[in-house]
């Protein structure tokens, strides 16, 4: 009875195929996490304190009292977090250095020998039990002592980047073989650069200018690597970017035009520089004229020299995805704010959820998987066929032990991933989910939950509990399929 439903499931519900469909011999499963999110020990050893150190001690209530300085303690549980990863059966794990633990005030003035030890012990740790690093360089906690200066939003930061990576590269290059630069840029040009919460960031210069230093930072790093660390290495070195879909809210010309308008200024933004040498046409036309009608003297949109832009074009092996969720759009009222300019008046449409799709614990992650086939797809056609790696993708509840929506988010995620691969031809070849265990999840601090495995974060010991659906992931990776 069970398996005749089973296959009536398959056929009229799903479709034809995709049950048995598997993921392609060679497809590799990790799970992710980041420094500020699970590392804890937020000044010990000799680190130095990052942005966000100082941004949750100095707002507490904003974050629940919520912060880093200990969170998951992932300092402290080395080989435990490894056992877990051993038990899921993963074949890499994704986490990110400290720029902070390892240069102490973001220079190379100051090398802390024991944040290079715990790095070591960490990588070591993972190759002793056959799993991969993939190693983040960057994933939002900028060195606090640059914030004077302006972070992200001056250009001499590109250097400093440089030598940090440099020394990563030189370090820890013999052993991760997997690179990436920044992760999530605009989420962290455009919500919080620099630690400046309380002004306004949105504000349409300051995330462009952002951008534009980080995109000349990731450009340079990736030819550090290819040229001084590839031939010895044979690593792979790219970007994580996020996409959550855009999609027409009707068939209006007006919504499809402002749908993909609106994908050119969140992912083009980023991506086109490196595969097309420059900036998305429709954004440099559209902030240009912007700018022109608010009298200013030039576009708020920085521009490449031809060196840069042939520089950074082609600066990628892979490009890595995170996708959770997506927003239906409409075309904006065209009226440009001349008095506040912003970049969400500059891409001029209005973004919502689709009220059918069911929600979690995250306002803006509301389920919506078929969105993430048609996101593979755009990009493939988009860009012609990049390696894709999937870095990041998961579901936010409050903590439950048996997480069953978590699991349905997976089971129909990990669906259309396979669907993208098989019937789409999509060029991906990971999937990771987000997250190994429950940690600190930014402005939501700890109400938000991410894990495979629970955290209570009241407990002293950090006792990690596996959830259900660390199991059900894990049959996934062994069976390579998902099971219904
Ligand atoms: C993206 C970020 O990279 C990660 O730090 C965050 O926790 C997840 N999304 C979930 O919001």
């Amino acid at each position: 009875m069970i398996i005749r439903n089973i296959i009536i499931f398959c056929v009229f519900v799903v479709n034809s195929n995709s049950c048995n469909l598997k993921f392609p011999e060679g497809f590799q499963f990790g799970v992710a996490s980041s420094a500020y999110q699970v590392e804890g020990a937020y000044k010990e050893d000799g680190k130095g304190l990052s942005i966000w150190d100082e941004i949750t001690h100095q707002n507490p209530l904003l974050f629940g009292f919520a912060n880093g300085d200990v969170t998951s303690d992932s300092y402290h549980h080395l080989k435990d977090d490894v056992a877990l990863l051993k038990n899921l059966g993963v074949d890499y794990y994704r986490f990110s250095l400290s720029w902070s633990r390892i240069l102490p005030q973001g220079t190379t003035n100051v090398i802390n020998q024991k944040g290079i030890d715990y790095y070591n012990d960490l990588i070591n740790e993972l190759l002793a039990n056959n799993i991969q690093p993939l190693v983040t360089l960057f994933h939002w906690d900028t060195p606090l002592s640059f914030k004077e200066g302006g972070g992200f939003y001056s250009e001499s930061i590109i250097n400093y980047f440089y030598d940090y990576a440099n020394l990563a590269f030189s370090i820890f290059g013999d052993r991760v073989k997997t690179w990436t630069t920044f992760n999530e840029p605009k989420s962290f040009c455009q919500e919080d650069p620099d630690g400046f919460l309380g002004s306004d960031p949105s504000l349409g210069w300051l995330d462009y200018t952002c951008a534009h230093n980080l995109l000349r930072a990731h450009s340079q790093v990736y030819h550090l690597y290819n040229n001084t660390y590839k031939p010895k290495h044979n690593g792979i070195i790219g970007p994580v970017y996020n996409l959550e879909w855009d999609e027409p809210a009707s068939n209006k010309t007006a919504d499809l035009e402002a749908a993909e308008r609106r994908r050119q200024f969140d992912f083009g933004w980023y991506f086109n520089p490196l595969v097309f040498g420059d900036y998305p046409e429709i954004m440099k036309t559209q902030i240009a004229n912007y700018s022109k009608a608010q009298n200013l003297s030039r576009s708020r949109l920085p521009e490449f020299t031809d060196e840069e832009k042939n520089q950074i074009k082609g600066t990628f092996d892979y490009i890595g995805l995170n996708h959770y969720s997506a927003w239906l759009i409409k075309d904006g009222d065209g009226v440009i704010n001349v008095a506040n300019p912003s970049f969400t008046n500059d891409y001029n449409a209005e973004m919502f959820k689709d009220p059918s799709w069911p929600g979690s614990s995250a306002s803006w992650l509301k389920v919506a998987p078929l969105m993430f086939r048609k996101e593979l797809k755009w990009i493939k056609d988009t860009y012609n066929n990049p390696l894709i790696f999937v870095t990041e993708n998961g579901y936010a509840d409050d903590g439950e032990l048996i997480d069953t929506k978590r699991i349905n988010y997976i089971k129909l995620y990990l669906t259309e991933l396979l669907k993208a691969i098989h019937f789409d031809k999509v060029n991906v070849q990971r999937y990771t989910h987000w997250s190994l265990m429950d940690s600190f999840e930014w402005n939501n601090g700890f109400r938000t939950r991410f894990g495979l495995h629970h955290i209570n974060f009241l407990d002293p010991k950090r006792t990690r509990t596996p959830k259900f659906s660390s199991k059900y992931y894990k049959s996934i990776i062994w069976t390579r399929k998902v099971p219904f």
